[in-house]
């Protein structure tokens, strides 16, 4: 009796230990700390709320901000994710040249850090990266470019303008080469036409993906060089500055049937791009799964938090200057009005719904 008693018992706190186990998931109460860019563009609201609702998931405590693309914000926001203690830093920089000193605090206190999204520069203690193959969203870009004007097949020439991200981000070189991977033969060979002659990354680069900018540049190239000329693309790399260029070109009147749109590249399959790829004005974006890469970032931080390897893919390609930080990079999606209800709906990213 005492013996059937005692295994019992030993049944029961078996029992009570597992159900206390899973109830606190693996996290252990931990913190993650996680600094966003800003809210203004939808992409890092989704990367916050993925990675926020996958932490949680797994027991952590989150304390999740945005820096509404201030620099010195975001530093704020991780000295006090330091100095509160937490245990991991999770960060998607604004100026990736600008955290060295905060990540040395952080080195000096054992605080691990995941750069996402945007490499981490100058520093030594960005522990892994989680992204998407950066180049090759350039490539997805340009090689659009190429398939929809025919370029292959003799057509051309035509005239192209060409925008950059923001040169703060090591993400902008990585688009704009692999675009220049595909598209430079095509200049230099004058298929492709740039009527501005700004055919360099600084000429077209776009302070903080700020699509404001972007119109007021389209604005000036177009009155420049634009009012005997059509320009047949232009090459953008991120919805933001997209929608701020056919701002620009809707308001000298193109988008009808006798002035149509330029081919308009774009990146992140933000909802209000894939609406206008919708009404005809976008041509293309590219659509990087932040539910994906939310897990991926999150599934490094719980290795490392567990005296784990994080499972990488890539040691080779990001040099942020002070070592070549082990990463893993997922498959961006080029997305047009083709393939749009495939790639988006009928994997959830948007209901039909969200899209009227
Ligand atoms: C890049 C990012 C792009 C786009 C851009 C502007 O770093 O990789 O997907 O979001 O910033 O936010």
């Amino acid at each position: 009796m005492k013996k059937a008693f005692s295994v019992l018992l030993i049944l029961l706190l078996t029992f009570i230990a597992a159900c206390s186990n899973s109830a606190g998931g693996d996290g252990d109460e931990k913190t993650v700390g996680i600094a966003m860019p800003t809210k203004s563009s939808e992409r890092w609201v989704k990367d916050g709320e993925n990675m926020k609702k996958e932490f949680e998931k797994l027991g952590y405590k989150v304390d999740l901000q945005y820096a509404e693309d201030v620099v010195e914000n975001q530093l704020s926001q991780i000295e006090n994710m330091i100095t509160k203690g937490a245990d991991i830093l999770v960060i998607a920089s604004i100026d990736g040249e600008a955290l060295t000193d905060v990540l040395e605090q952080a080195k000096n206190q054992d605080i691990p850090v995941i750069a996402y999204d945007r490499l981490i520069m100058n520093s030594d203690h960005v522990s892994y990266y989680a992204t998407f193959d950066n180049f090759q969203v350039g490539v997805l870009q340009g090689q659009y470019i190429i398939d929809k004007l025919g370029l292959e097949n003799g057509e051309g020439p035509f005239n192209i303008e060409l925008f950059a991200g923001s040169p703060d981000d090591n993400n902008a070189y990585f688009f704009w080469d692999g675009a220049m991977s595909v598209i430079q033969p095509y200049i230099d060979s004058g298929d492709l036409v740039v009527q501005s002659g700004q055919t360099e990354f600084d000429q077209g680069a776009t302070l903080r993906w700020d699509g404001a900018k972007a119109q007021e540049r389209m604005d000036n190239l177009l009155s420049a060089h634009y009012s005997s000329e059509r320009v047949d693309v232009v090459y953008s790399p991120f919805d933001g500055i997209s929608r701020g260029v056919i701002s620009s070109l809707k308001a000298v009147g193109y988008g009808s049937d006798s002035n149509p749109m330029p081919i308009v590249t774009g990146q992140d399959a933000e909802l209000a791009s894939i609406k206008s790829i919708i009404a005809g004005e976008q041509t293309q974006t590219i659509f990087k799964d932040t539910r994906e890469l939310a897990k991926k970032a999150v599934e490094m931080a719980d290795s490392i938090l567990k005296d784990e390897e994080p499972e990488v893919n890539d040691t080779s390609t990001y040099d942020n200057g002070k070592k070549v930080v082990p990463s893993y990079l997922l498959e961006p999606v080029s997305v047009d009005i083709d393939n749009y209800k495939e790639v988006l709906v009928d994997t959830g990213y948007y209901t039909e719904e969200e899209l009227q």
